[in-house]
């Protein structure tokens, strides 16, 4: 579908294109985002662009925002994940934001989530279209080998394929395309993580430098909260093979942020996860891509 829209205050409101990648590209840098995987890298919003929606936001022709949603769909419906809300600073408050989510999220009914920043803006906008503010989400920073890997478990290398198939068959929720686009990144690697030879957890780290981190794990429904904790744990134990230093983004009450913080992992960041109801991610289990969860 492709709209356009006119908003007060002199804005345009439209689906963004291959053409607007440099001018979101501008708008991300202006707003911070610098780097891989960012609203700043073409194949990041290329991502977007083929399997979500992005819209941007323009004054007299020229770019002030954009933003973009992601449907993830399993057993349950379909999600619209908000993975980027982004208004040049320069623009902030005259309405450009709230004009980007009424043309990305029409329909107040359907479930809805995303990661808050802690932006002053970012918090009232989302509780004024139905999302609640449940729990932070921790951006977690430190070197794997301080882990100490939790006895039984194994993590081999795989691949999206694998991956995609292990965690369509744990929650219904096919994310192959996403697994493939994680994959292909720096130093991306889909990995499986077993307990005495049985897969339990599967997923995909990848990134730059300082970026480089496990970028989402899913894992078997049935698994008590121990081995949801030592899954995530055997996981980044096992990529001091390629990096030194790692990230992850764990909800606060996820089983591994305590051992973690224990073997000297830091909170570098937190957002908060905003949704229509809590229930369209668990705390306890999600090992969640900030972006596209
Ligand atoms: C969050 C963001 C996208 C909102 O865009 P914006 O154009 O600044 O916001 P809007 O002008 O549409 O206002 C949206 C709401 O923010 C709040 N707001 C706006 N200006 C405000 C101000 N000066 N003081 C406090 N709250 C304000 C209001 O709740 C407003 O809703 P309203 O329609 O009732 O006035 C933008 O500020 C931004 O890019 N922030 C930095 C990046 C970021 O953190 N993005 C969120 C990623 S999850």
């Amino acid at each position: 579908m492709t709209a356009t829209r006119t908003c007060g205050r002199g804005l345009i409101v439209r689906d963004a294109t291959i053409g607007d990648l440099e001018a979101i590209a501008r708008v991300a840098e202006a707003a911070g985002q610098r780097g891989e995987w960012t609203g700043a890298d073409p194949a990041y919003v290329g991502h977007l662009l083929r399997h979500g929606r992005v819209v941007v936001a323009s004054d007299e022709g020229r770019a002030i925002g954009f933003g973009a949603t992601r449907d993830i769909a399993g057993r349950g419906g379909a999600t619209s994940m908000l993975c980027d809300l982004f208004v040049d600073p320069a623009q902030h408050g005259r309405g450009g934001g709230r004009a980007l989510l009424a043309e990305l999220w029409p329909d107040q009914g359907a479930p809805r989530m995303t990661f808050s920043s802690r932006h002053t803006h970012a918090l009232p906008l989302y509780t004024s279209v139905g999302l609640h503010a449940w729990w932070p989400l921790l951006y977690l920073a430190g070197d794997p080998r301080a882990v100490r890997p939790p006895a039984g478990w194994t993590v081999t290398p795989s691949s999206p394929a694998a991956v995609s198939r292990f965690e369509a068959g744990w929650t219904g929720v096919d994310r192959s395309a996403d697994q493939h686009a994680w994959a292909r990144r720096p130093n991306g690697v889909a990995l499986v993580a077993a307990l005495d030879g049985q897969p339990l957890a599967a997923g995909t780290a990848a990134g730059e430098g300082d970026g480089f981190g496990l970028e989402h794990l899913a894992s078997a429904p049935e698994i008590p909260d121990a081995q949801a904790g030592d899954s995530v744990l055997a996981v980044l134990a096992a990529l001091e093979s390629v990096a030194d230093h790692a990230r992850v983004c764990l909800p606060a009450p996820h089983p591994a942020v305590r051992p973690l913080l224990a073997a000297g992992w830091r909170a570098t960041d937190l957002d908060l996860f905003m949704a229509t109801r809590v229930d369209l991610l668990d705390a306890r289990r999600c090992v969640p891509s900030p972006a596209l969860a």
